[in-house]
């Protein structure tokens, strides 16, 4: 069912270390879209420090919804509602952005939508593409790696998660370990792209089993081996190659496990469409892989573009658009929560 063209939400995103606003409208216009990274804050420890992360959302967040609201050329009073990411993420940082929106919405008489995170993910790609529910979907970002069946808004199925490391917190680790810089994916990416990812043999963990859970430790732990092995011989070439040994790893246990998840789907219901979200999402070779896959199972696939993979929070506005035309807004006592399933049933 399309939404109302003329529904209009704020979305405000800081559960990590993006500080984001954005305005969205239910005909699907991203009236304005503004995101402000940490980076720079974060890169001397290495990953993100969440006290800095929560104090640096305080000092920016303001003046970026002023600008978003400015871009989008409206006042609060012309908005349909306020969106707020409640969770899952650092409580620091999410309780910024959510008691921000609380009192945008208090004062400009809005209604108020709590947005999971994870759902903003899960319905991104229908801000920019035709995914029509039920959808598959393969959420990888640097909290999560998880596949579930997504049946509507708010109506989610679990089909399995990582055991251990989410997918970007490998690239992270990997990127770190062989001193690529900060961020660690892009990192990676760029240095795989140099690289032959045939020269070390790395493991597949999980590849194979007959469920969708996930694991990425033991990679992270063979690529230390290697480099500690090659001590002195770990120059730029090999550093290369270990990062396209890691990147193409990763890409054989996403496919392995996203392939199984869709026997799984296709056996008990009529999907064959696959969605991909999340920051590890906007990795071209990762998504060339799962391109070749959708074309062999003849799978459908709707992946955002890059800019909407990463934390931002035009997808926390669409959400709110979502929840908003299914009649789910909700209270000013709304708690700010580190942890948030989205499948209640499995609380995963
Ligand atoms: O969705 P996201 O922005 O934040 C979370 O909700 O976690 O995802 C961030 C993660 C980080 O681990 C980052 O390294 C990873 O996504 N990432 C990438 C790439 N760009 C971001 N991983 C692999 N390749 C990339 N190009
Ligand atoms: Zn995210």
């Amino acid at each position: 069912m399309a939404l109302r063209a003329d529904t209009v939400v704020l979305g405000i995103e800081t559960s990590c270390d993006e500080t984001a606003a954005a305005v969205v409208s239910g005909g699907r216009e991203i009236l304005a879209n503004v995101v402000l990274s940490q980076i720079d804050e974060h890169r001397p420890y290495g990953g993100v420090v969440p006290e800095i992360a929560a104090r640096a959302h305080v000092e920016h967040l303001d003046r970026l919804i002023a600008r978003a609201m400015t871009e989008a050329g409206l006042g609060y009073g012309e908005l349909s509602a306020v969106a707020a990411t409640a969770g899952p993420g650092l409580i620091g940082g999410v309780l910024v952005g959510l008691m921000t929106g609380k009192a945008i919405a208090a004062a400009s008489g809005k209604p108020f939508v709590a947005v999971n995170h994870l759902e903003g993910h899960a319905l991104s790609a229908r801000l920019t593409g035709e995914a029509d529910f039920p959808y598959l979907l393969l959420l990888v970002s640097g909290g999560h790696c998880q596949l579930l069946l997504v049946r509507g808004v708010g109506d989610y199925r679990w089909l399995g998660t990582t055991i251990d490391d989410a997918a970007g917190e490998a690239f992270d680790k990997t990127a770190k370990l062989l001193g690529l810089g900060y961020p660690g994916g892009p990192a990676v990416e760029q240095a795989a792209g140099r690289g032959d990812a045939s020269r070390f043999s790395l493991p597949r963990p999980l590849a194979g089993r007959p469920d969708c859970d996930f694991s990425f430790s033991g990679l992270k732990t063979a690529v230390r081996r290697v480099a500690q092995e090659l001590g002195a011989a770990l120059d730029e070439r090999a550093k290369a190659d270990l990062a396209a040994g890691f990147q193409a790893a990763v890409g054989d246990v996403l496919v392995d496990r996203t392939r199984h998840a869709m026997r799984m789907v296709a056996s008990e219901t009529a999907c064959t469409r696959l969605v991909v979200a999340g920051g590890v999402a906007a990795n071209a070779a990762l998504r060339a892989r799962l391109l070749r896959l959708a074309s062999e199972t003849g799978f459908s696939l709707i992946m955002p573009p890059g800019w909407l993979c990463t934390d931002n929070a035009a997808m926390i506005a669409w959400a709110g658009c979502e929840r908003l035309q299914a009649g789910l807004t909700d209270g000013l006592d709304t708690p700010a929560r580190a942890r948030w399933p989205l499948d209640p049933d499995t609380g995963r």
